[in-house]
């Protein structure tokens, strides 16, 4: 048995014990909030702010957080929170709109500001149970510099508040009560800007809320192995492999807490990085003996993709072949009564926040695999509390390779989106040659881990160039780095121009049928990440 293994027999605490609330009032860093509280070693859920009076009991925290959001209080009938988190007797931090909210609830005043406030402000704390004795180093002042966002402010505390701190802009930055510990911040101590936000995020969670910290890699380990072994008994699972970060830790959860019951269904689409399927099996298969079935169906892919150069119609294609071999291999098993799947928390909170309603939504992802549909099998689904950062730490934690857990994000459509217009074999494999150049001298030159996404992209036009005597029509390269939060809009990487020149000139000379390489710097937007 291996150590996790071990691990996880042994008694841990119950990790789901002390728990915050974060009440969501649509605000942009609502998430990122929930991410806070979790590296401060405590258990948080996102729930939205109309939560009924019964489920805020019911989930019993040990302390609510009330996010930023959109609206103004002074609405017709603004988003509020029910009364019953004010009368739960556990402490309540305001933050932005949860901040005037909480204040326009419990009596105090909220008008429209003459000066709308985005950026940097500097705010002179006051007594404070929550930031009191934090000072900028810098300028040993009792001052602090912090991120603000917001139109709205509050102009009369309710009863039972004191002004905890002031900035010229915001007479009221920051309100409490300490009898009730009830806490009001009209800036964003959870964005980095906000100095010692991570340690007021701290005071709160554990010291005002008194949360002991045990939401800890090892213990979530050993969490979810107990409750997976519980969940599944003595069922066989089947999960779709990928080797992307999610299913890689599904995977190696997975095994920890059932061994042998665990079957992978390993896609090998032909679309993969350089050498990445052989890795994949060599992590899985060899090292960690899971069971892997490898399905080698690169023809079938590039059969399907012949003569289609549309980007839509090309992810379609890759899409729907892969869950055709998905269920063509699970049907070839038996007595498989569970299906595995690397849904994460953000997952669970956009189709919670759906129109939809709650329903349990199956990723349809097809880099996760569907569900065949004739059988009938139930989900496991060992991260779905867990955000990205979290899985990663779990996953070095199962003793998965840094550099796998750690790896940029890749799409499903794999390299059939980087080889622009028709998918050709050959083409791709110029592709992968010149894509494991930049990679490997991105992480020889400690540069891989400071950009957020790195690949280089095969463009099907020929340019004239010359190789000693030769004169050369081939083919293009461009090479794509860029720096991002979200995903939703990014930077292109400043990478220094030695280095580009030295990529350049290996793609080049290493990969027969290149010519020119070029480095895209369009950001995002008004261009996308990947290039179709
Ligand atoms: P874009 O190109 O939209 O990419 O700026 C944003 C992020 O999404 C990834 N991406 C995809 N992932 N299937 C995926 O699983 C796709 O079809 C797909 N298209 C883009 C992209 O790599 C980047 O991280």
């Amino acid at each position: 048995m291996s150590q996790v293994a071990e691990a996880s027999n042994a008694p841990h605490p119950d990790i789901h014990a002390h728990r915050l609330l974060i009440v969501d009032f649509g605000g942009q860093y609502t998430q990122l909030i929930a991410r806070r509280v979790r590296e401060c070693g405590v258990y948080s859920e996102i729930h939205p702010w109309d939560l009924s009076d019964d489920d805020v009991r019911a989930f019993a925290p040990s302390g609510v957080i009330l996010s930023g959001g959109p609206e103004s209080v002074n609405l017709d009938d603004p988003p509020k929170v029910s009364q019953a988190i004010f009368e739960l007797g556990v402490p309540v931090l305001g933050i932005c709109y949860g901040m005037q909210s909480m204040a326009a609830e419990l009596g105090g005043k909220v008008e429209a500001s003459q000066h709308r406030e985005f950026g940097y402000a500097e705010i002179t704390p006051g007594d404070s149970g929550l930031f009191g004795g934090f000072s900028d180093a810098d300028s040993g002042k009792p001052k602090l510099k912090v991120w603000m966002s917001h139109g709205d402010r509050v102009e009369d505390v309710p009863p039972g508040f004191t002004v905890s701190a002031s900035s010229p802009n915001s007479p009221i930055a920051a309100m409490e009560d300490a009898e009730r510990q009830f806490y009001g911040v009209q800036f964003h101590p959870e964005v980095t800007h906000t100095l010692h936000g991570d340690a007021i995020m701290r005071r709160f969670v554990r010291e005002i809320c008194g949360c002991p910290g045990d939401w800890t890699a090892g213990n979530i380990v050993a969490d979810a192995i107990e409750q997976v072994r519980a969940q599944v008994g003595d069922g066989q699972v089947l999960l779709g492999l990928s080797g992307g970060v999610d299913s890689s830790v599904v995977a190696a959860l997975l095994h920890e807490a059932i061994g042998d019951q665990l079957t992978c269904v390993f896609v090998d689409h032909g679309l993969l990085r350089h050498n990445e399927g052989d890795q994949v099996m060599e992590t899985f298969a060899e090292h960690m003996h899971i069971n892997v079935i490898r399905v080698n169906a690169a023809d079938r892919f590039f059969d399907a993709l012949a003569g289609e150069s549309d980007p839509e119609k090309k992810r379609k294609i890759i899409g729907a072949n892969f869950i055709e071999v998905f269920d063509e291999e699970a049907h070839k098993l038996e007595g498989i009564e569970w299906l595995a799947q690397g849904t994460i928390y953000p997952d669970v909170i956009e189709s919670a926040g759906s129109k939809t309603g709650k329903a349990h939504v199956i990723k349809s992802h097809h880099n996760v695999g569907g569900l065949p549909e004739d059988m009938r099998m139930s989900l496991v689904e060992p991260l779905r509390e867990l955000f990205k950062d979290e899985v990663r730490k779990i996953g070095l934690e199962l003793g998965l390779p840094y550099e796998m857990v750690y790896r940029h994000p890749f799409p499903g459509p794999g390299l059939g989106v980087r080889v622009l217009g028709e998918v050709r074999p050959e083409h791709v494999e110029k592709l992968q040659l010149a894509d494991d150049i930049f990679i490997d001298e991105l992480h020889k030159h400690d540069l891989y881990n400071k950009v957020s996404q790195a690949f280089a992209v095969f463009l099907p036009v020929r340019s004239v160039g010359v190789m000693g005597d030769g004169r050369r029509y081939e083919y293009v390269i461009a090479l794509r780095a860029v720096e991002t939060i979200d995903f939703m809009t990014a930077r292109w990487a400043r990478l220094p121009y030695e280095f580009l020149e030295h990529v350049s000139l290996r793609i080049i000379n290493e990969v027969d049928g290149i010519s020119r390489v070029t480095y895209y710097i369009s950001g995002k937007p008004p261009a996308t990440i990947e290039w179709e």
